[in-house]
């Protein structure tokens, strides 16, 4: 079969299902190819905490019911270091900014809803997705449904398919520029059907290494430990994870963890990673696809949103008025904020984490910046305010 559209997106995470749903808004058409079934993306466990912008920006396109309903509002975060809790208030530093709890695969359930409610194409289990002609105003995308190639025209393609996925590849050597930074440790996640142990998230600076207490719901709490970026998860039964979530994040003899059945389990590994420029030609890459930043600070998600909010902008002003001037400037106005980002989340995740090379004066140094961010009210609020989400452009 051969088709077109006006934007092929390819990649059905966060950032290609919004960036297909404000295009729909802005009256521009588009059809996404996704390699997995929805069954798996509807199902995936990663991100859970959503900053105030990507909250206002889902809530005001329609697509924030589920979320007004079910996401659990944050007003602040708590720093665990020396045995001892210290929240950063984030609302009172930030003016009233929170962040909210509320997975990543319950906004991909609502985004592909909105989708397909709206009449909008979306192809699952699309096999040997192939970006072509991307130097030319008529792009193309290839792709295998039941064993047919198929073959879709288009004006630009947005390639949103993941740090693993095949636009960035695909774009000529000597084009893109990448900066990476790859960390020596990793987190090994779990997902728990026990009550949270605290109203908000604990950030856990300790001898042993860091831990991180969020949560999904009342009745579910999702942990995190720092391993080795190797860790053999069999090494790893229940009981011991529990026994280090427990030294990590106690304060106090008396404080205890809530404990129950672990329905899931997982090694995510740590890293920065960006590549300049974001665009090549008629592709534009946008979230994980065009960086990675280690999941300290929880930006990863709403990151990708901010760069296909700036994309959408950019497509609309083109079909609106022909103008392909904030096409051209895409990367720019998004690095901008991404390297921000970047800073935050390798701020977050080297005051918290052991390093294997870290000697005493290293640890002095992390619990000095600790106490200053936990006492020092301009300190505070450089956290509060990254941590809430900076304007999205
Ligand atoms: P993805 O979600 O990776 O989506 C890409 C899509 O493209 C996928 O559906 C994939 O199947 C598809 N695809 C790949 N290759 C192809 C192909 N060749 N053809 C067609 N389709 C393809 N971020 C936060 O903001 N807050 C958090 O709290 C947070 N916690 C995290 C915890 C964990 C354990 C992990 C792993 C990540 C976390 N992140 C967090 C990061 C966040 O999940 C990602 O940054 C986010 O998913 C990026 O969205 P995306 O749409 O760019 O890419
Ligand atoms: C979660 C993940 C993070 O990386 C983070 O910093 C905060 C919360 C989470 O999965 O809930």
């Amino acid at each position: 079969m051969n088709h077109r559209t006006q934007v092929g997106i390819v990649g059905a995470g966060p950032a290609g299902l919004m960036l297909s749903h404000l295009l729909h808004l802005a009256g521009i058409e588009s059809v996404l190819l996704e390699a997995r079934s929805r069954q798996y993306v509807e199902e995936r466990v990663r991100a859970g905490l959503l900053e105030q912008g990507t909250v206002n920006l889902l809530i005001e396109t329609g697509v924030g019911e589920r979320l007004k309903r079910l996401g659990l509002t944050h007003h602040g975060i708590e720093l665990r270091f020396g045995g001892r809790g210290h929240r950063i208030d984030l609302s009172g530093l930030t003016g009233g900014s929170t962040v909210t709890i509320y997975a990543q695969h319950e906004v991909i359930k609502d985004l592909i809803a909105a989708r397909l409610a709206a009449g909008g194409q979306i192809i699952f289990e699309a096999g040997d997705v192939g970006v072509h002609d991307f130097d030319r105003p008529t792009p193309k995308i290839r792709y295998r449904i039941d064993g047919n190639m198929n073959e879709l025209s288009c004006d630009f393609i947005a390639g949103c398919d993941g740090f693993h996925g095949v636009c960035r590849p695909t774009i000529p050597a000597g084009v893109l520029t990448m900066y990476d930074r790859i960390y020596p440790f990793a987190w090994l996640g779990i997902l728990a059907e026990a009550r949270p142990s605290s109203a908000e998230l604990i950030y856990a600076y300790h001898d042993r290494g860091f831990a991180l207490h969020s949560m999904r719901s009342p009745e579910i709490t999702r942990l995190y430990i720092q391993c080795a970026p190797d860790e053999d998860l069999a090494q790893w039964p229940d009981e011991r994870i529990w026994e280090e979530l427990q030294l990590r994040l106690a304060a106090g003899k008396d404080w205890k963890l809530n404990r129950g059945a672990v329905i899931q389990k997982g090694i995510t590994e740590m890293r920065s990673f960006v590549v300049e420029p974001m665009q090549s030609g008629t592709l534009f890459l946008a979230g994980d696809a065009a960086h990675i930043v280690p999941p300290t600070g929880a930006k990863g998600l709403n990151l990708a949103v901010a760069d296909v909010r700036v994309l959408a902008r950019a497509l609309t002003d083109y079909y609106s008025n022909g103008n392909r001037e904030l096409l051209s400037s895409y990367s720019e106005t998004c690095l901008r904020r991404v390297w921000k980002v970047q800073r935050f989340s390798w701020w977050m995740t080297s005051m918290l984490h052991r390093f294997a090379d870290d000697n005493p004066f290293d640890q002095r140094r992390q619990l000095a910046e600790l106490d200053y961010v936990t006492t020092s009210r301009a300190a505070s609020q450089t956290l509060a305010e990254n941590y809430v989400g900076l304007p999205m452009e």
